[in-house]
């Protein structure tokens, strides 16, 4: 180390493609995308349906492998790494929220995001203090013994964040829209519990079509047919100018 060598991103992507097999055709999902995410940055990811958002968000997890092109998280190559590295890697560093959710069907609530804590080895005391908070913090304490069964989607959502922030990942990487389903008041909770883990330095990469939580990000990237198309850093304008920028990214395309 000379102390002068630049700092890695926490993610890189450089080049990355990624097909999917539908019967016997190759449908193009990520057609050359280049990324670098820096530690600390909250980045909005949206495009229209069929962009390649999630297939982006599963090869940044590793659950999907690049056909073509490197991935480097903290400077160091993951892109051919076992699923057991990765495995150990995500349960280490990243918090996850999907669109298909994956909550347990046959456990509470509560025990959804309290095992998730115990399972990545933090004390049973520790994760029933930390279910408590993100159940009060997401507003979902009275839902704390209901199955996954019993919920509305929005709730389902709300408890696969929960899940997904529970161990205060290095990295949380959300794709089910934590605030879609959501009415006003529930999104702007969700959007203020990450502002929170934002600043305190959780990394932040979250799909979204809407515009207060692509405000909320330090930088929206706009996906169109695989590609990045636009690279945008929100800056923070004046309250007038703000709402104009913010219709601008998020009419791009969708
Ligand atoms: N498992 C799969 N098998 C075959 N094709 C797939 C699969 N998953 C995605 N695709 C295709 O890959 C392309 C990108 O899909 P992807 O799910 O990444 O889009 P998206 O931007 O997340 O869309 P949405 O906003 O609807 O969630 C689409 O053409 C989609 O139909
Ligand atoms: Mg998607």
């Amino acid at each position: 180390m000379t102390g002068s060598e630049p700092i890695p991103p926490l993610l890189a992507a450089d080049g990355v493609v990624r097909s999917h097999l539908s019967g016997s055709t190759l449908i193009p999902a990520v057609r050359g995308v280049s990324l670098r995410i820096d530690r600390g940055e909250f980045v909005a990811v949206t495009g229209p349906s069929g962009a390649g958002k999630s297939t982006l968000l599963h090869l940044l997890a590793g659950l999907l492998r690049p056909d073509e092109g490197e991935l480097r998280l903290d400077g160091r190559r993951v892109d051919g790494l076992r699923e057991s590295a990765w495995a150990r890697l995500r349960r280490r560093h990243y918090g996850i929220v999907f669109q298909s959710g994956n909550l347990l069907p046959d456990f509470s609530v509560a025990d959804n995001i309290e095992l998730t804590a115990v399972l990545a080895g933090m004390s049973g005391r520790t994760a029933r203090e930390r279910r408590q908070e993100l159940l009060e913090d997401l507003g979902l304490a009275h839902k704390a013994a209901a199955g996954p069964g019993e919920l509305s989607g929005g709730e389902r959502q709300r408890v696969a964040l929960a899940r997904a922030l529970v161990n205060r990942p290095e990295l949380l990487l959300a794709d089910d829209e934590p605030t879609g389903n959501l009415d006003s008041r529930s999104a702007r909770d969700v959007l203020a519990l990450l502002s929170r883990y934002h600043e305190q330095g959780t990394t932040i990469v979250l799909v979204t079509h809407d515009a207060r939580a692509a405000s909320t990000a330090d930088r929206v990237v706009s996906l169109f047919d695989g590609r990045i198309a636009d690279d945008a850093r929100v800056e923070e304008p004046p309250a007038s100018r703000r709402a104009v920028g913010v219709r601008d990214i998020i009419d791009f395309g969708g």
